[in-house]
């Protein structure tokens, strides 16, 4: 989405950054505990103003939030009784640092050695061709041996807009050439607010643990690549569909909005 979307968002509020959850997400918890992840450098891409960031400061060396939004920053800081100071677009506060810019266009220098990269609700947040943009700058602005915790949505029927659908193996497409990919969750949601707003046939969140061994070969981002595999993927969702009614793992009728709408 552009950047005009997300301060539109911001400045509307209430459904409009219904993405924001109020409690940790569950799988921060279950699969980046803190005593593995003690003295790590945390990246939080497309921050917004997610509690997950305070769950990483426990035990974290640092952690560095990134979001477009400057509102979104303030609030966060406001919501949380945290005092900061303003450097630049920088907003500094104890372990913790959320600069105020374009993700794409930071450098290695702007956020410092990183060890954990934690994507909630970013990859999905972009149509293909920033997408791809945006791994690339995931890419660049991490070293060999990081790791990633990447949570995706994958629902049908597809919708032209955030968040986007993202199957296991379009996050495959995208990154099992240069990083290890670990698929730890697939949870399907019938009571997720998306799925009564939209009459989604089927929603899973999916959970990831990546690890890098190397950088991604450019010509891997190719956007031509990855529509293929989007056409692949709405074939499979299909079956998908099947399985899931099948197994009865959609209850008929099933109505009430998700906590933390994505
Ligand atoms: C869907 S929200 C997710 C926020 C957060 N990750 C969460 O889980 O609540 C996406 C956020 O990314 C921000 N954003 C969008 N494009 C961005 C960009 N290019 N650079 C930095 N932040 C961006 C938006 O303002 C918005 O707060």
């Amino acid at each position: 989405m552009q950047a005009e979307f997300w301060f539109d968002s911001w400045e509307r509020g209430g459904f409009h950054t219904s993405f924001h959850r109020r409690d940790i997400h569950p799988f921060v918890e279950t699969h980046t505990p803190g005593e593995r992840f003690v003295g790590s450098r945390v990246l939080v891409p497309l921050c917004g103003k997610t509690n997950d960031m305070l769950y990483y400061r426990q035990f974290a060396r640092h952690v560095i939030g990134v979001e477009l939004v400057e509102k979104a920053i303030l609030q966060f800081f406001e919501d949380n009784g945290l005092d900061y100071v303003q450097n630049g677009s920088r907003f500094e506060s104890d372990r913790l640092t959320i600069l105020c810019a374009d993700f794409m266009d930071l450098t290695p220098e702007d956020v410092g050695p990183i060890d954990l990269v934690y994507d909630r609700a970013a990859l999905v947040a972009m149509p293909l061709e920033m997408r791809l943009n945006y791994i690339r700058a995931v890419d660049r602005l991490t070293p060999v041996g990081a790791q990633q915790l990447l949570n995706t949505i994958e629902y049908d029927p597809v919708l032209p807009s955030a968040p986007f659908s993202i199957a296991p193996e379009e996050v495959a497409a995208y990154y099992a050439d240069a990083y290890d990919v670990d698929h730890l969750e697939a949870v399907v949601i019938p009571q997720h607010g998306m799925v009564r707003r939209w009459g989604l046939r089927f929603l899973i969140e999916h959970g990831f643990m990546l690890k890098k061994r190397q950088n991604i070969r450019p010509e891997l981002l190719d956007p031509h690549l990855h529509m293929a595999v989007g056409d692949m993927v709405r074939a499979r969702n299909r079956r998908l569909l099947e399985l899931v009614e099948g197994a009865g793992l959609w209850p008929k009728g099933c109505e009430g909005a998700h906590p933390g709408v994505a």
